[in-house]
């Protein structure tokens, strides 16, 4: 449904050219929900306008549905309004002097295609019915929560039936219960309409829930693709593992290989990890990233178990996170609320479990 191929894009500022996109290629099938994920000022947002016609690439080509919309000979540009797509901002855009059914109607009114009165109406309300606010229509745009705005512009979005639809952080202005509620209703809804979505969050949960595939961005390029479970237990680099959440991210040597596990020295101990796709060697250099949920924590020592020194303690709710000195190292250890308590001081014993850790190539930044 769109392909991305070799995207550049340059602002030419006063202090000097920031190369925002740097030659990013990827594509978002027909029904899939591909997110863009990655730090504040990695470029999400401006690839999602040049995909939208809103900003000018300084080089690559776009297609939405097999038809170029932008080529970088220039043989191509097509113009926001003639391209299949329809965009939801982080601030919902919703027009505060109309009802809620003359905002979702307005694309309809305005677009090049004429509807019928008839049809105007039954696409209003087909498109409420989906965020399910059929009962808000006649309401005025005044008087909605920030949930209810969101959806309206999500019908809005969907009104005129577009091959694409962009979203560029529409959950961030939400409290984090609503977010979470909305995550799933979105979720629900791109399963049932069988939508194509190309979705900007710097949000990790988000786009675990959301996405069919996550496009990791670092600083202008792509630094890995693939289904959430690949990106979340197989990150190719560092970067991708520190916003996947790895917790404890250490310089390591390979001791052995066995299979897809590998064995690695950390300095303060030996480590099992697992090394999906990658082939490592005895004494190569890499980087082990272990989950906080990788290890359980004990007072009794038991064989294989690394001596360790709590440091410091947090409750939050539906667990606990500890620092522990073991070594030089300090880790995040994160544990059931229900097990075993510790206190500041405390000699523990950690166990590690290798299907949650991983070894990376090269060294730690
Ligand atoms: N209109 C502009 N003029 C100059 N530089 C810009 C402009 N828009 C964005 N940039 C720069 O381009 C880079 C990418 O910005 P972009 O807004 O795409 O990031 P983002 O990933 O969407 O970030 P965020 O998560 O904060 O929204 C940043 O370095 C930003 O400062
Ligand atoms: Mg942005």
């Amino acid at each position: 449904m769109l392909k991305v191929d070799g995207l550049v894009k340059i602002y030419h500022t006063d202090y000097g050219d920031v190369q925002a996109v740097k030659g990013v290629s990827f594509e978002v099938g027909d029904g899939e929900v591909v997110t863009l994920l990655g730090p504040s000022g990695c470029g999400k947002t401006t690839m999602l306008r040049c995909v939208a016609g809103l900003e000018r690439p300084d080089g690559g080509d776009i297609f939405i549905d097999e038809t170029p919309v932008f080529a970088s000979g220039a043989s191509a540009n097509v113009a926001t309004h003639n391209r299949p797509i329809a965009m939801v901002f982080q601030s919902y855009a919703i027009w505060p002097h109309m009802s809620v059914f003359e905002n979702v109607a307005y694309p309809l009114r305005v677009g090049k295609q004429r509807f019928s009165k008839t049809e105007i109406t039954a696409r209003v309300h087909a498109s409420l019915e989906m965020v399910r606010i059929p009962e808000l229509a006649s309401r005025s745009a005044t008087m909605l929560s920030g949930g209810q705005q969101q959806r309206v512009a999500v019908a809005r979005a969907l009104v005129r039936e577009p091959k694409l639809l962009l979203f560029d952080e529409p959950l961030s202005n939400l409290d984090a219960k609503l977010r979470e509620e909305m995550r799933l209703e979105f979720k629900e809804l791109f399963q049932r309409q069988h939508l194509s979505a190309l979705y900007v969050t710097h949000d990790l949960l988000e786009a675990l829930v959301l996405s069919d595939r996550i496009v990791v961005m670092n600083t202008g390029v792509i630094a890995q693709i693939g289904s959430p479970r690949d990106v979340y237990q197989a990150p190719r680099d560092q970067h991708v593992a520190d916003f996947m959440g790895a917790g404890n991210v250490i310089d390591a040597t390979v001791q052995s290989v066995d299979g897809e596990r590998v064995t690695v020295d950390a300095g303060f101990g030996d480590i099992g990890g697992m090394s999906p796709g990658i082939a490592y060697a005895e004494g190569q250099q890499v980087i082990i990233a272990i989950r906080p949920e990788g290890m359980t924590m004990s007072r009794a020592a038991s064989d294989g178990a690394l001596e360790a020194v709590v440091q410091t303690g947090a409750f939050l709710g539906s667990s606990m996170e500890y620092l522990v000195a073991v070594g030089d190292h300090t880790l995040r250890v994160r544990t059931p609320p229900t097990t075993e308590q510790f206190d500041l001081d405390d000699k523990v014993f950690l166990t590690f479990y290798p299907d949650n850790a991983v070894v990376i190539p090269g060294a730690a930044a």
